[in-house]
């Protein structure tokens, strides 16, 4: 079956466009039934699943794994699945590990990066694969940076982000997270390109929002980032009802 095209899916990104990670099928099938137009299967799983300090230690079979499970809840919405760390370091090698994703079920890969990451879309394009952009804070950098911090701060910084943003559209991007982008810079970026921007911690003037679905739900109380609003207490009512569970265990259990 051939890919879904860069065109098909830019049309069904419909703005704002709402988008929100999920790495297993229950939580991808109910926010694909609630509506939401993108899921993102992130490397973010590296914390949030598997209690990583950074995403750096996700690996190409990780992605494949949490994709296949995704793909099997996801019907409507767009799925894109993010290439990990260190597994698109040349063109060739960006297509050998998107085409893992892409038959695991993906409709188009996420990679992180501005101008040195040109030539890598343009070989995804020429085989056929769609691909999203994410410029701003770039999580797979974190140890090279020595943090997270918000970009676009300097003038140099800012013009930067909105050029990369335009040559990755050239380049055939289908739209471009922007990650901890200062809010004008994040707006200017999303007034120089057609495609959409979705933005996380980058103020309201983007495309859309993504977020990581922990961090919506109240998934992840250990660690909120300060620009997620969050809408649920899904700790709390797990810890309630294993509680409740214990309680019943020990009042039903014969004492042996
Ligand atoms: O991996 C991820 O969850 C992401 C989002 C934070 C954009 O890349």
């Amino acid at each position: 079956m051939p890919y879904p095209t860069s065109k098909s899916l830019i049309k069904r990104l419909k703005r704002p466009v709402t988008a929100i990670t999920a790495y297993d099928y229950p939580a991808a099938r109910i926010c694909d039934e609630t509506g939401v137009g993108l899921i993102l299967v992130g490397d973010s799983l590296g914390m949030v699943v598997a209690g990583n300090e950074d995403t750096t230690s996700v690996t190409l079979d990780h992605m494949v794994y949490h994709t296949e499970m995704v793909r099997r809840g996801v019907h409507r919405a767009v799925l894109v699945s993010d290439l990990p760390y260190a597994t698109y370091e040349t063109p060739e090698m960006a297509l050998n590990s998107s085409l893992r994703l892409m038959e695991a079920g993906a409709d188009a890969v996420k990679l992180e990066g501005g101008f040195g990451q040109i030539s890598k879309l343009e070989r995804l394009r020429e085989a056929g694969i769609a691909v999203c952009a994410h410029i701003g804070m770039l999580p797979q950098r974190v140890k090279k940076e020595g943090g997270y911090k918000k970009k676009g701060k300097s003038e140099e910084e800012a013009s930067n982000l909105i050029r990369a943003a335009i040559a990755l559209e050239q380049a055939g991007a289908i739209a471009i997270v922007l990650e901890s982008v200062v809010a004008e810079v994040a707006a200017k970026i999303t007034d120089s390109v057609e495609i959409p921007t979705i933005g996380i911690g980058s103020g309201s003037e983007c495309g859309g929002q993504i977020r990581v679905i922990h961090d919506v739900i109240g998934g992840y109380p250990w660690f909120v980032p300060p620009f997620a609003t969050v809408h649920g207490d899904v700790a709390r009512v797990m810890q309630q009802s294993v509680g409740k569970f214990i309680k019943e265990v020990s009042l039903t259990t014969e004492k042996q």
